[in-house]
């Protein structure tokens, strides 16, 4: 059986990761709204996987035969300045989830509990995918400076992007 403090802890996670999802799904919104729907397509998987990873965690606290509770968070933003500000925003949240993660690593192993530790694995390395893959599109956007053209083709590829459920167990 789990822990109260890690229960609290990893619902308090959920909460969280579906804030990320709700993030990602209000700059969907921003970027439909700018006519990029290659790169609001892109982040409505972001917010699939979003919910994907806050039902992971919900899962695994039931498992465990602990309580998982649902919680409220804030409202997202609605506007940003542009879809580089959107992306550098992204990657700024993505490196406070990491530290997120990180703490419950912490917390796993000053308790002892090996088995959190070893189903944390997976967010660990997912974090280091979710960094790189936003901060891949901020470089780009970067060096896109104001080329129109670059920007449609960045839209195209980010519009091909589907979402992949994870592995039910996986680790
Ligand atoms: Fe659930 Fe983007 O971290």
């Amino acid at each position: 059986m789990i822990s109260k403090n890690m229960e609290e802890a990893f619902n308090d996670q959920v909460a969280a990761e579906f804030y990320s999802a709700h993030l990602y799904l209000a700059m969907s919104a921003y970027l439909e709204s700018i006519d990029l729907p290659g790169f609001a397509s892109w982040m409505r998987v972001q917010y699939q996987e979003e919910v994907s990873h806050a039902e992971k965690i919900f899962d695994y606290v039931i498992e465990r035969d602990g309580r998982a509770v649902v919680k409220s968070f804030e409202d997202p933003p609605v506007e940003w300045k542009s879809v580089l500000s959107v992306f550098e925003e992204a990657y700024a949240h993505e490196q406070k989830v990491t530290g997120l993660i990180n703490n419950l690593v912490n917390l796993a192993q000053g308790e002892t509990d090996h088995a959190s530790q070893v189903f944390l694995h997976w967010f660990v390395n997912e974090q280091v995918e979710e960094e790189a893959s936003v901060k891949t599109i901020v470089q780009q956007l970067k060096l896109l400076g104001d080329s129109k053209a670059g920007l449609f083709q960045i839209d195209r590829e980010l519009g091909q992007r589907t979402f992949v459920p994870p592995a039910a167990g996986a680790e």
